[in-house]
């Protein structure tokens, strides 16, 4: 009765799908699985872990996938190397199911002793996970843990787990999900177009963070920025379909998307080398950095003695990197700058945006409580190239992300 749904999964015709089986009893639903995906009109082949044949034969996954099934790195029959590498390139989805306790802790900390954790290693292509084990190994706080990881860090897909019975005789969360489940889940994934999302396709280039200017080896000036507004931006324009990279200055925080290309800098020089390097290529730059506007004009190379006198410290000026881009801004390309002002706020940000050659600017005063520096939360106000200016209520910065950037795409 599976066959008859066959059609509803077309996003899988012509796929080449790596299935890889790991010693669980659920790998007894792989055999439907891998025909249902040949039914598919996809091309798949299976790697089991050493584990897996007592589950299942590679017999039986050979004769559906009309593939040799690969246990090991080498073939002691035909003497040739099974290359894990090429496995990886070959893949247009690596879909692990069932994906046991151990094998889930493997991949998630690397370890590569078997074809399976080697080609995972190796795989260039969306990896989706099919866990199945028992409900307390699931609920465990390292398994869930493990699967966290591979999410949000190697940004792997988790199929959900059902609930039900489970051959323990326990009844809870654990299960495999059903192969048409599976199914389902590739196709939609593959379907899920992003082509209308409206960064698509765009190279968008921002700033966060303090700069951090060295007196001598030991000490440094900067300032108390935290870099979360430039990383909300960084995320929001990634989750807008935009290729990203962010320049950040020293800041514990870090963007939770992998695909966000990050560019660790320290001075403000750093940050203007690495901003001049990207910016031709970039449709759109924020500058949501607290740059330095002047650095030590001499650094020592060690460590500054005290003195019985006072002592002054000489400070050189250092570039302004949007407005440097500014000069150079071609007709497709957009700029942003920030603005922290204490007094005369809206004048101040008017003149800035003129002087920098900016499309837009974002003003935030220190005078609102829960804005600025640190804060989770921001207030701003938000002045473009058209003399038009629109004030929004103290929010998140995740909030006001989607808030800039939706002004700034008004503008396009
Ligand atoms: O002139 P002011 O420093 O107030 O301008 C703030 C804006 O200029 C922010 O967008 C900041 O990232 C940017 N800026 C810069 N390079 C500097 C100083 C500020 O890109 N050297």
């Amino acid at each position: 009765m599976y066959y008859d749904q066959m059609n509803k999964f077309t996003a899988l015709a012509g796929k080449k799908i790596l299935l890889g089986v790991c010693g669980s009893i659920a790998a007894y639903k792989s055999a439907l699985l891998v025909r249902l995906l040949i039914k598919a009109g996809a091309e798949v082949r299976v790697i089991m872990t050493e584990a897996a044949p007592a589950f299942i034969t590679p017999l039986t996954l050979s004769t559906l996938s009309k593939n040799e099934v690969i246990t090991r790195f080498y073939n002691s029959d035909t003497q040739l190397w099974n290359n894990h590498v090429d496995l990886g390139l070959w893949a247009d989805l690596f879909v692990i199911a069932p994906a046991s306790g151990s094998v889930i802790a493997r991949l998630a900390n690397g370890i590569c002793n078997d074809v399976l954790g080697a080609t995972y290693l190796s795989a260039r292509c969306p990896v989706f996970i099919a866990p199945a084990m028992d409900v307390d190994m699931w609920k465990h706080v390292s398994t869930q843990r493990n699967v966290r990881l591979l999410a949000k860090e190697a940004q792997d897909t988790i199929i959900p787990v059902g609930t039900g019975e489970l051959a323990s005789g326990l009844i809870g969360e654990g299960r495999m999900a059903e192969p048409e489940d599976i199914c389902a889940f590739l196709n939609s994934a593959l379907t899920n177009d992003t082509s209308s999302l409206p960064l698509k396709g765009k190279k968008v280039l921002i700033t966060a963070g303090p700069t951090r200017e060295a007196l001598d080896p030991v000490r440094f000036i900067s300032n108390r920025s935290s870099g979360k507004m430039g990383i909300a931006l960084a995320e929001e324009a990634h989750t807008l379909g935009a290729e990203v990279v962010l320049v950040l200055g020293p800041t514990s925080h870090r963007p939770e998307h992998a695909a966000i290309q990050v560019v660790p800098v320290e001075s403000a020089q750093d940050m203007y080398e690495a901003c001049i390097q990207h910016w031709p290529d970039s449709d759109v730059m924020i500058g949501a950095a607290a740059v330095a506007d002047y650095t030590p004009a001499q650094v020592s190379d060690k460590k500054i003695k005290k003195k019985e006198d006072d002592m002054s410290i000489a400070l050189a000026r250092t570039a302004d990197i949007i407005a440097s881009l500014g000069k150079t801004k071609a007709a497709h390309q957009m700029l942003i700058g920030f603005a922290l002002e204490t007094n005369d706020e809206l004048k101040n940000a008017a003149s800035k945006l003129k002087r920098k050659n900016l499309d837009l600017i974002v003003l935030n005063s220190l005078k609102d409580a829960g804005a600025g520096f640190q804060h989770d939360t921001n207030k701003i106000t938000i002045l473009d190239k058209n003399n038009k200016q629109q004030g929004f209520p103290l929010k998140s910065k995740r909030e006001l992300a989607t808030d800039i950037w939706q002004y700034a795409l008004s503008l396009q």
